[in-house]
């Protein structure tokens, strides 16, 4: 079986990758790496010792996405490619509403002419807003959504939603991502933003390897247990089983639309991840206490009962291994 991964060289998109070669499917990846290096490619095969087809280039170029369904029998699509910065699709909404559409109009288009009708889709926990209720669970109410980046996932989930009541043929997964950190075990993959980090995670790996001076915890007066915000953290490895538990579940049966938490169920606040990490990584993570970030919610966590009884996925690693995976990373990725 053939899978195709948009945003294959990305930070889940890599991690699923690996998980996809190592449960004995082929790969082939469509990447522009506007946000990734093309020497993922050549880690994902090392780690896996399988060979991987890569295409630079863009999924709204019709005529690129045309040429691997050409060259490539592909039996179902995982598509990551889209831009993700919350921050920045406040100040850039039309580049992320052209981007993160067109995208997935083009794929979805071709995937048509192609008569290949298995999509398991990128979405986010984002589509919720901020919930009147936690944890959340799929039949929370959606929206309305904090920024342009949640606002394209929720239209995207619409429009897959539409498309299969056209044709009802579709098999759709739409996976709401939680907090994704940590990295593969090997160290040879990872999260490694360029600039200077919005998310927290990555922020806390610069601060500890002495790239920035110290974290900035965006308020400590939310009504949480410490007072600062309450996240479901997720390992990407785990994050990426759940993807192929989705594919596996489509050859069993017809799913037709169906949307699912990918989460552990527990909520952790920002100061219990900087301890956890100072503790497991026996590193200093010195913080400041600021001002709540613009848009940011209390608290958000899962209920993740839907996939594990839909998909046979849970996740299995906990915030010590996130920790852990995500320090080692970063001094094995300097050492590469
Ligand atoms: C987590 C917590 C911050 C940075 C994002 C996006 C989206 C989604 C998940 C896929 C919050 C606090 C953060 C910092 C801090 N991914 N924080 N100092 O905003 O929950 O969600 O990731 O869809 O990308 O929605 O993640 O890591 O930015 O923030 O105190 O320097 O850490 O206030 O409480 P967020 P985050």
């Amino acid at each position: 079986m053939k899978i195709l991964v948009t945003g294959g060289t990305g930070f889940i998109g890599s991690h699923t990758c690996v998980e996809l070669l190592d449960s004995g499917y082929e790969v082939v990846i469509l990447d522009n790496l506007s946000n990734s290096q093309r020497d993922v490619v050549k880690k994902i095969q090392t780690i896996t010792q399988k060979t991987v087809h890569f295409y630079e280039g863009d999924c709204c170029d019709k005529q690129m996405v045309e040429k691997i369904f050409k060259e490539h029998h592909i039996d179902a699509v995982i598509h990551f490619a889209g831009y993700k910065a919350v921050g920045e699709s406040v100040c850039k909404p039309l580049m992320y509403y052209q981007n993160n559409l067109m995208s997935t109009l083009t794929l979805c288009e071709v995937m048509n002419q192609y008569e290949c009708k298995q999509l398991v889709f990128s979405s986010s926990a984002t589509v919720y807003g901020d919930p009147e209720i936690v944890p959340i669970d799929e039949t929370s109410k959606l929206g309305p959504t904090t920024n342009p980046y949640g606002t394209t996932k929720l239209y995207i989930e619409q429009i897959l939603r539409d498309l299969y009541v056209s044709d009802p043929s579709w098999n759709i997964a739409l996976l709401r991502y939680f907090n994704p950190i940590g990295a593969h075990a090997s160290g040879f993959i990872g999260e490694s933003p360029n600039d200077i980090p919005n998310n927290l995670m990555p922020y806390i790996v610069k601060v500890a390897n002495k790239e920035l001076p110290q974290l900035h915890v965006f308020g400590n007066d939310y009504d949480t247990h410490d007072g600062t915000g309450i996240r479901d953290y997720i390992h990407v490895v785990d994050l990426a089983k759940g993807h192929i538990c989705s594919i596996n579940n489509f050859l069993l049966e017809h799913v037709g639309v169906e949307a699912y938490n990918l989460g552990t169920g527990f909520g952790y606040s920002v100061l219990d991840v900087v301890h956890t990490f100072m503790k497991v990584n026996d590193v200093d993570v010195p913080y400041v206490i600021d001002e709540r970030r613009p848009g940011d919610i209390a608290s958000c966590y899962a209920k993740t009962e839907k996939a594990y009884q839909e998909l046979g996925w849970k996740a299995e690693k906990n915030l010590n291994d996130m920790c852990k995976d995500a320090w080692n990373y970063v001094k094995h990725f300097k050492l590469q």
